[in-house]
């Protein structure tokens, strides 16, 4: 494993984390054994940061993480990066809050499931603009010093946001969405981002010592190269919400895939392992969260770190994902 230090985080990070959104079952469904596995896949990899929320799972992530966890006695191996802010009520429709009552509530719950009593960095998922930001800041202050968070983190922010967070206290990390087919897109499911990550969030978060967290690091399988066509999902999947999985969006970026699969053959490496190193060659990429839907995903993925792209290879991939990077 190769670890990345950067000036807010005290800790030396793991290149590869590990996206535990899946654990939860949301996906094609996971049983608690085959989360297991992964886990201690990860765990032999050198792997020591965990992003996770509760909303994962609708709590069953946190749940399992926090048994796993307490049966192997590793707690304190590990940085754990979880969430606040997305509630959901009793027919699992979420909503945004980030207000004081919420977030204190929401807090006890998380650390109960996991089965600790601090969180390592605990991140705003989504932003709340009902809730003044001052309410927020003053509410992880009293988190902080109450030591049941560490640090504090915000996910998918625009950066004129985040500078207004850091006039109220210190933000340890900034987790968007970014892959080599979404590196400043303006949407994520059928959310508008606002950020644009390759041009706003990269140049922000290494000028000011921030940790990044880039999320779908695989666009959620696609840059794994092994999809056929669009259809393989259950019924079940939440990415049959990506309306980047359906026409007309899909065609180009399957496409591009594609093309990026025959570059991968030609080059004699796995394409997921290229969408892997090509995040991994940017030095404000701290941890790579990527998701795995059983232990031999997560194995094939830390074998990116056997090698690394070369400049002429950058360089080759340049002109294939041109055309998505303002996308
Ligand atoms: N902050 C946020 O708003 C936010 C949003 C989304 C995600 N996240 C975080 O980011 C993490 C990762 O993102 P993600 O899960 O959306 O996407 P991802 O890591 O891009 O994709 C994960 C999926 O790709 C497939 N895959 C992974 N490795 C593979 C391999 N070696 N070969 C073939 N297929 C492979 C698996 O799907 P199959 O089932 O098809 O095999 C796996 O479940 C999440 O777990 C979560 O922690 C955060």
């Amino acid at each position: 494993m190769i670890y990345r230090k950067v000036e807010k985080v005290k800790e030396n990070i793991s290149v590869i984390g590990i996206g535990c959104w899946n654990f939860g079952g949301d996906w094609d469904g996971s049983s608690d054994k085959n989360t297991e596995n992964i886990i201690m896949a990860a765990l032999d990899g050198g792997i020591n940061f965990f992003d996770i929320a509760p909303v994962y799972g609708f709590s069953h992530s946190e749940t399992v993480l926090g048994h796993i966890m307490k049966r192997y006695g590793f707690r304190n191996k590990i940085l754990i990066a979880s969430k606040c802010g997305l509630r959901w009520d009793k027919n699992r429709k979420t909503r945004n809050d980030l207000s004081r009552k919420s977030i204190l509530w929401e807090i006890d719950q998380s650390l109960s499931r996991l089965q600790t009593d601090h969180i390592d960095i605990y991140q705003l998922h989504w932003p709340d603009h009902a809730t003044p930001i001052e309410e927020t800041a003053e509410t992880l202050k009293e988190l902080k010093k109450a030591g049941k968070i560490r640090y504090v983190g915000l996910s998918n922010y625009s950066q004129e946001e985040v500078k207004r967070f850091e006039q109220l206290m210190e933000v340890n990390s900034q987790q968007s969405l970014y892959n080599m087919l979404e590196r400043n897109t303006s949407s994520y499911h059928n959310i508008p981002l606002e950020y644009k990550t390759e041009e706003e969030v990269l140049p922000y978060v290494k000028e000011h010592g921030q940790a990044f967290l880039p999320y779908s690091p695989l666009f959620q399988g696609l840059l794994s190269g092994k999809w056929k066509d669009k259809n393989h999902f259950s019924k079940q999947d939440i990415r049959n919400e990506n309306p980047k999985f359906s026409e007309p969006a899909f065609s180009g970026y399957f496409e591009t895939a594609q093309k990026l699969k025959a570059y991968a053959d030609a080059i004699g490496h796995p394409l997921n392992e290229i969408a892997m190193n090509w995040l991994r060659q940017k030095e404000e990429v701290t941890t790579i969260i990527a998701g795995a839907s059983n232990p031999e995903q997560m194995k094939q993925n830390l074998k990116c770190l056997e090698w690394e792209l070369t400049p002429q290879m950058l360089k080759e991939i340049e002109t294939i994902i041109e055309p998505y990077k303002y996308l």
